[in-house]
């Protein structure tokens, strides 16, 4: 059973004055399955915002179907496990940490008690943030907000859980923070999906991704895959490169792209050798030689392009 299945997902808005028709979703159909830590990327305005509503049944699909854990999103039961961080989110500022976890506990269903105090205890330890919970949350910084955030969304343990930009805003402590606290959960056979902007945090958190672009799902599938390395090298050596060296590095890759102390190649691993003997014979120092891996960055950027001169 995947944890999250949509079918065919197609959303139309009709904007309110103009009538104008949006396709905020196209034939959106792919799966999550559990304890993967999931990104759902895209411009803005590409339907992301959408797809999470239409899966937590605040908006509904103009056709298709959606379902979690195997029940469909129009029954409410397929909610029951799922916990959620809105992106923005706004608890009430006269609140201590604490109050807040109780709230919420109690708005998800949870009886207040021992069972419930518990886990705030172990959700509070858990973010770091016991010495604040007696503190009004106004008194929060942004980061200790979207820990206290996310122990919100993780309060009722449940199995499947929606984060929209967890680490918008926080700093790079905080955010490695939240990325160990992920893998945590995730160790725990529980399942994340992931909405963000930052690429550089998705490609470090995230097992898979989909890439989408104004309502269509362009481009899906691991990480590690879609930044796996380019056949391209960079020899940087210690000594400046004479014309002569130049000229020696020019016969064996007539496209090799050289600077005053690189070497950019193309040309694979044995003109790379090639290369590296003919430099090293004429008593270049090489400093390092390094395969071109291309970022979930540089890769959103080219796909985004493509798609959009089609
Ligand atoms: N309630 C609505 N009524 C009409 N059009 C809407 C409505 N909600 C969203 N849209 C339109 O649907 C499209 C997708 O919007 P959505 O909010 O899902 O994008 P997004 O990918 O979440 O963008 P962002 O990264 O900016 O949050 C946009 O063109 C948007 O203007
Ligand atoms: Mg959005």
């Amino acid at each position: 059973m995947h944890v999250i299945e949509t079918q065919n997902l197609y959303k139309e808005y009709t904007q309110k004055f103009s009538k104008q028709k949006v396709n905020a979703l196209n034939d959106f159909t792919f799966n999550v399955e559990q304890g993967e830590i999931f990104g759902l990327l895209g411009p803005n305005g590409a339907g992301k915002t959408t797809l999470i509503k239409i899966l937590l049944a605040i908006t509904f699909p103009t056709n298709g179907s959606a379902k979690l854990f195997g029940t469909d999103v129009k029954n409410h039961k397929a909610k029951t496990k799922v916990g959620y961080l809105p992106e923005n989110h706004k608890f009430p500022s006269y609140l201590t940490g604490e109050q807040v976890l109780k709230y919420y506990g109690q708005l998800s269903g949870m009886s207040a008690g021992t069972d419930m105090n518990k886990r705030i205890d172990e959700m509070l330890g858990m973010m770091n943030l016991t010495q604040w919970r007696n503190t009004k949350i106004k008194k929060y910084s942004k980061g200790m907000m979207q820990k206290l955030g996310l122990a919100q969304s993780m309060l009722s343990d449940p199995d499947l859980i929606f984060l929209d930009e967890p680490t918008d805003g926080v700093d790079p402590i905080g955010r490695k923070e939240i990325r160990d606290i992920l893998a945590q959960i995730k160790s725990r056979g529980k399942t994340i999906f992931l909405n963000s902007h930052l690429l550089s945090e998705v490609e470090m958190i995230c097992d898979r991704v989909a890439i989408l672009n104004k309502g269509d799902l362009i481009k899906e599938g691991n990480v590690d895959d879609l930044t796996k390395a380019e056949n391209i090298f960079a020899i940087h050596t210690v000594d400046t490169l004479t014309m002569d060296v130049k000229q020696k590095v020019l016969a064996i890759d007539g496209n090799a792209g050289i600077g005053e102390k690189e070497i950019n190649t193309e040309a694979g691993i044995d003109k790379l050798n090639g290369i590296i003997d003919s430099l090293r014979s004429n008593g270049v120092k090489i400093q390092t030689v390094n395969q071109k891996t291309s970022t979930l960055e540089e890769l959103f950027i080219n796909v985004i392009k493509k798609d959009n001169t089609n």
